[in-house]
């Protein structure tokens, strides 16, 4: 039975295991690897730990193509590896939550395999069928059609060519989806992530999208299709008679249509992980880069916490699997503890519960290789072939250090030791040169690192109702530099103030706060310091009052110095 809201006060880890630790020295990520460090994970103050997909799978798009959905994949280790893994983790007092992939299967899936044999057998409607395509593209791989010899039929793939999608239409795809979520709740799972979860119903007919959109022109007739809640509503039902929860990932969400999933009668997901606030510097895709904007990523924050406040919970994240590093993003590599931390403060003191993914607590930056070929991923692959054909190399190569997957997925940096720690054996994908400087190990003792930041955010957050579950304001929404909000429950108000530049700036001050006492709950700049600007004191300050007044700014009279990236969080008792 459901107790329902345990995961409000929770944190969570992201593990995408290839590349987290090695434990048997073969150069793979493994269940080995992760069971040795399930205790690093617990010091970092989170509560639980969502595994990427850990099942068999062919890597064609590295774990979310599933061949086996109630088996682990011979490099992570076996099902009773698992077992300890998941015994362990409850014994630290860490949830586990799992990656469900049921929009798609590999097209090495044993039902896939069936079902391309022909139109008359029980596999034969578990995927989509049809003799003429549409139009649409794929997300990851051109077209989103296949032409299949053996079946003489076009199968459909909204993502690579070799994940075709599962037709849920069909009652018996459904009755498998719910035995595979019984299999791992039976195991003692905590909860589930939900790949793509909106587009897992599609228009009937199929018709044409837009014929001059790219990679998302067919959306509009798969996003939050027509049985949508119907088929959620099912899968509910199963995940109810367990105390779990569930997580949808829903590209392209707008608020709007994630209210139907988060509440009222076709409730069917406890949290979403949106997109909006990760196109602050691209659109729609990172295929297609534009200058990061402070003002977007604040709008799109703002967005989901004004309209979910009371009513839903939000997922809150800024790195995973799917996005480039943070840092080379939306911060900057040359102040890199600096904006790490920055960014940090940024999405963990919003209300929702956070999530962070491996590397990101100790600023991993993202990888710049020579040549396409040493990428991996299936999307920088098409991004690189098939879109700007007349860009050079060279601005061709650019688009991909911007915006590959591959940089997030670059082995774990533990130590300044050879494969950073990561492995005894030469790993399966590059490791990132940073490594020697950026890593686990030199972070640990220094007080002031990103990672040891991280503890204390996540700390602060654990331990405050307000930080928790209190209302959400943002203040100066405009401002290109600074993103300032509070949280506010009873007679306690945390303000928190981030900016985003790479200069010093005058950070205005909300006219209520002013002269007012406060605790600095946690900065990243302290007295001993260097930047220069200000020694002040760490454990109290009382915010300036000074009064300017040829700034035309009627709600903020008090003005305060931020270094470059500088954060600060006030606690204020009214
Ligand atoms: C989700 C996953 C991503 C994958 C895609 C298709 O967006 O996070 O890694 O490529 O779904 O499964
Ligand atoms: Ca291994």
């Amino acid at each position: 039975m459901r107790t329902n809201d345990w995961y409000k006060y929770m944190s969570f880890y992201q593990i995408w295991i290839r590349s987290f630790k090695d434990g048997n020295g073969d150069g793979i990520g493994d269940l080995a690897g992760v069971y040795g460090k399930l205790e690093y994970i617990k010091s970092l103050g989170v509560d639980g730990i969502w595994f990427s997909p850990i099942y068999p799978s062919p890597n064609a798009d590295f774990g979310y193509d599933i061949s086996d959905y109630k088996d682990i994949h011979p490099d992570y280790g076996t099902l009773d590896d698992f077992k300890k893994v998941l015994n362990k983790a409850h014994r630290l007092g860490l949830k586990v939550i799992m990656d469900l992939v049921i929009n798609h299967t590999s097209d090495e899936h044993p039902w896939f395999i069936e079902s391309r044999k022909g139109k008359d057998n029980p596999y034969s409607d578990y995927y989509i069928w049809r003799d003429k395509p549409n139009n649409w593209e794929s997300i990851l791989e051109g077209n989103a059609w296949e032409y299949d010899e053996q079946r003489g039929q076009y199968y459909l793939h909204l993502f690579a060519k070799k994940q075709p999608d599962l037709n849920m239409d069909n009652p018996k795809v459904r009755e498998e989806v719910k035995s595979i979520l019984r299999f791992w709740l039976d195991m003692g799972v905590d909860g589930f992530r939900e790949d793509v979860i909106n587009f897992i119903s599609k228009r009937e007919g199929l018709p044409d999208g837009l014929p001059f959109l790219p990679v998302i022109n067919g959306m509009p007739h798969y996003k939050d299709g027509p049985h949508i809640h119907e088929y959620l509503g099912e899968f509910r039902k199963v995940c109810e008679e367990y105390d779990c929860f569930q997580l949808g990932e829903g590209p392209m969400t707008t608020v709007r249509s994630a209210m139907n999933y988060l509440t009222g009668p076709t409730r069917s997901l406890d949290m979403m992980f949106s997109f909006d606030h990760m196109m602050a510097d691209c659109l729609y895709t990172e295929y297609v880069h534009r200058p990061f904007d402070l003002r977007k990523y604040k709008s799109a924050l703002s967005r989901w916490q004004y309209a979910l406040a009371g009513k839903a919970w939000n997922a809150l994240y800024i790195e995973n699997h799917d996005h480039p590093r943070i840092i080379s993003r939306y911060g900057s590599e040359r102040l890199r503890r600096e904006s790490g931390t920055s960014l940090a403060v940024s999405y963990l003191f919003l209300q929702g519960t956070p999530f962070i993914y491996q590397g990101q607590e100790i600023g991993m930056t993202n990888i710049r290789l020579k040549s396409i070929d040493d990428y991996v991923d299936v999307s920088s692959k098409t991004n690189y072939h098939k879109y700007n054909l007349k860009d050079t190399v060279e601005r061709r190569l650019k688009r991909i250090h911007f915006s590959s997957r591959d940089s997030s997925r670059t082995p774990m940096q533990w130590n300044s030791s050879k494969y950073a720690g990561f492995s005894t054996h030469k790993p399966w994908f590059f490791v990132n040169p940073n490594y020697r400087r950026v890593n686990v190990a030199s972070q640990e003792h220094d007080a002031d690192s990103i990672l040891n930041f991280y503890r204390k955010c996540l700390k602060i957050r654990r331990h405050s109702r307000t930080l928790i579950y209190g209302s959400y304001k943002e203040y100066f929404p405009d401002d290109k530099h600074i993103f300032m909000y509070e949280r506010r429950l009873g007679d306690i108000c945390y303000l928190v103030i981030c900016s985003f530049s790479k200069f010093p700036v005058r950070v205005r001050i909300p006219h209520e706060f002013v002269g007012k006492k406060a605790k600095l709950v946690i900065s990243n700049y302290h007295e001993s310091s260097e930047d220069g600007h200000r020694i002040r004191k760490a454990a109290k300050a009382v915010l300036s009052s000074e009064v300017f007044s040829n700034d035309g700014m009627k709600d903020a009279i008090g003005k305060e110095w931020f270094a470059p990236y500088e954060t600060r969080v006030y606690r204020f008792r009214f």
